[in-house]
């Protein structure tokens, strides 16, 4: 398939992630997570590993979480804070499985060196359900993060802050749901929000890319984009399709361990926005 658009311009980026190597189901807190079904640490860290080199191989900075023992979910490092302009605003987790996930996103951006770093008061999942798009941030409750967070995310980020309602249970954080490309564009799957969020959406980004219900599924919407490359699923073919007509450059990796957990790449990566 041809491109029928100019070349999009990539940004260097700086990305937070975190090993697998505790990664584990072992209760479940989304429809996505069975107990009963093994995931195995040493095939996620293969997998997670291949998102790393992909992620390096295009010249992004990755910064690394050291992993703890008793926290399986850490590997998805996109939950434990939001980063802009070097101010961070730390996660409150809905669940206490994950509760002692942000305390170590505050120690690591202490030691870091960013200033100011606030903990949210309420719950707030971090990029999970907040996610910066150019001048505005989007941001989603209805199944984790907090109203109450949207309010808070503005007063400390200092960036508006537009409300969407997520509804259906299997797209729980907004980064399943929809993926910011750049300053403008977006793609997402409009059956995962409520009406208004819907027509609200439409309104703001009216050449959004919309996923397929079958790529929705497959996590395809978990995406990473530095403007030009998005990583994303390797089974969202669709998807990955419709990139490429519009200039993008689709990386896919292949993460089927991690999606046991809810988890796809996106999931896996925390955007550091320095000063
Ligand atoms: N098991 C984790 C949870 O349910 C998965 C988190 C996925 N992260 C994300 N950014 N969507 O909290």
């Amino acid at each position: 398939m041809r491109s029928t658009r100019p070349a999009r311009a990539a940004r260097r980026r700086r990305y937070l992630l975190c090993p697998p190597v505790h990664f584990a189901v072992e209760y479940a807190i989304n429809p996505w997570m069975d107990p009963t079904r093994p995931a195995d640490p040493g095939t996620a860290l293969r997998q997670w590993n291949e998102l790393r080199t992909a992620l390096r191989g295009l010249g992004h900075r990755v910064e690394l979480l050291a992993p703890l023992p008793g926290l399986p979910d850490m590997v998805f490092t996109a939950n434990g804070a939001t980063v802009v302009d070097g101010r961070v605003l730390v996660a409150r987790f809905r669940h206490r499985e994950r509760a002692a996930e942000a305390q170590a996103h505050r120690r690591w951006f202490l030691a870091s060196g960013y200033r100011p770093v606030h903990t949210a008061g309420p719950v707030n999942e971090g990029e999970g359900d907040l996610l910066l798009a150019g001048p505005r941030i989007l941001a989603a409750a209805g199944f984790r993060t907090s109203r109450a967070a949207h309010r808070e995310a503005r007063r400390i980020l200092g960036r508006p802050v537009v409300t969407l309602t997520l509804v259906d249970p299997r797209f729980y954080h907004l980064d399943t749901a929809l993926a910011v490309l750049d300053d403008e564009r977006i793609m997402y799957y409009p059956p995962a929000f409520a009406t208004a969020s819907r027509r609200l959406l439409r309104a703001l980004y009216p050449d959004a890319i919309l996923a397929s219900a079958a790529d929705a599924a497959v996590f395809g919407l978990n995406a990473v984009s530095d403007g030009r490359h998005v990583v994303l699923p390797a089974a969202a073919r669709g998807l990955a399709a419709r990139l490429h007509a519009e200039g993008y450059v689709p990386v896919p990796v292949r993460m089927p361990e991690l999606l046991k957990g809810g988890g796809g790449p996106k999931c896996c990566v925390l955007e550091l926005r320095p000063a």
